[in-house]
């Protein structure tokens, strides 16, 4: 009886993991960045490394790649002329996660990442420091400001360095390059923040990032991203791309989720926590991205951004508001079926010798 009830149960396990493995592993990442998929997939699939490789392989083949020139160095630089990194990843087993922000003289901050959760116990190291972390632990340090980045920097400077995110400063920033000093305090004017924002062009050439993520075939979810933030961003400036919930989010059994677009403005909603928490309440993808923008909307209605969601199932789904540009495009690696069930039977296997 027992043993029938046991064959009863094998089979059962066994037709699941079947049906997972046609869909498992799964890649996704914001733009169409396909060499960043393929790259994260190969990694995964070919060289049948972890979920956490994945996400590593994928984000610095857009470092590489400079994606846009919004990702990696010789990308996009702040008001000095300097390019800085800023770069996470989430292990969604252990709930580990390696951030850098405003990076500086390192090419790979998806790498460095990395290493903080590797060897550290800390969550984020930012600017000068974290290189100084990042040459202790085997990095080169180089000049990743040069080439695109000075173009780049020399327009801005001719363009009377516009756009400019300083507000309330003397000279008036929205003509005039710096030094600026604070202008005295008109507690009766309101803040002119929310309509000028929508101004700055925030588009696919100057907002972010490559955010990805990433689920093995035993349901281990990654997310990761990597980008040189915001042109023209002020020095010091860090983005949401490393920040815990805002950047992304991956949580196993719930799923995993990553934005890209305005930062300054979606840090404050922490929305790819948001979107991984509903749809560990059983909320569908689409639902919970497109929930997890209306509060920001509400408040900022010329937004610009997107979020993308995977539940533990391996369905997916956007939900974005982007002004006349191109939304994000999730892009699943999972072609090659025979592949995958071969890869998949393998996991089953491990899954028997593990319990
Ligand atoms: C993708 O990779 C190929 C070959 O490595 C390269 O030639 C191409 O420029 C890359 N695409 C982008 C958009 O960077
Ligand atoms: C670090 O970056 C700065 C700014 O781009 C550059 O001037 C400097 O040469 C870099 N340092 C090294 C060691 O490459």
């Amino acid at each position: 009886m027992s043993r029938y009830l046991i064959l009863a149960l094998i089979y059962m396990l066994f037709l699941q993991q079947l049906a997972s493995c046609y869909k498992f592993p799964i890649v996704i990442n914001t733009w169409p960045f396909t060499n960043a998929t393929k790259a994260a997939f190969h990694t995964i699939y070919d060289e049948r490394k972890s979920y956490l490789d994945a996400i590593v392989a994928g984000c610095e083949r857009c470092e590489i790649d400079e994606c846009d020139g919004t990702v990696g160095p010789e990308g996009d630089p702040d008001e000095s002329g300097e390019v800085t990194l800023d770069a996470m990843i989430m292990d969604g087993k252990t709930m580990d996660v390696g951030s850098v922000g405003c990076l500086r003289n390192i090419s790979s901050a998806i790498r460095v990442a990395r290493a903080v959760m590797d060897y550290t116990d800390h969550t984020l190291l930012v600017g000068e420091l974290a290189t100084n972390f990042a040459v202790e632990m085997g990095f080169k340090r180089t000049d990743i400001s040069t080439g695109r980045a000075q173009a780049v920097y020399q327009k801005w400077l001719k363009n009377h360095c516009q756009p400019n995110y300083r507000q309330n400063v003397s000279p008036d920033p929205r003509s005039n390059c710096g030094p600026y000093s604070p202008n005295p305090t008109n507690w009766f004017q309101t803040n002119p923040h929310h309509e000028s924002r929508s101004n700055k062009g925030i588009g696919p050439t100057n907002h972010d990032t490559i955010g990805m993520v990433v689920i093995d075939t035993q349901g281990n979810i990654a997310s990761g991203t990597t980008t040189n933030g915001l042109g023209n961003k002020i020095p010091g400036r860090v983005g949401d791309s490393p920040v815990v919930g805002a950047g992304s989010y991956a949580e196993n059994g719930k799923g995993g989720a990553a934005g890209t677009g305005d930062g300054d403005i979606m840090m404050r909603f922490l929305p790819a926590y948001s979107a991984v928490q509903m749809m560990g309440r059983g909320v569908d993808p689409m639902t919970a991205a497109s929930q997890v923008l209306k509060p920001i909307t509400a408040h900022y209605p010329k937004f610009a951004g997107a979020i993308i969601t995977i539940n533990s199932q391996g369905i997916f789904d956007i939900s974005g508001r982007v002004r006349n540009t191109p939304l994000a495009l999730p892009a699943s690696g999972a072609q090659d079926a025979r592949y995958s069930l071969r890869l998949c039977l393998l996991s089953l296997f491990t899954i028997w010798t593990n319990d």
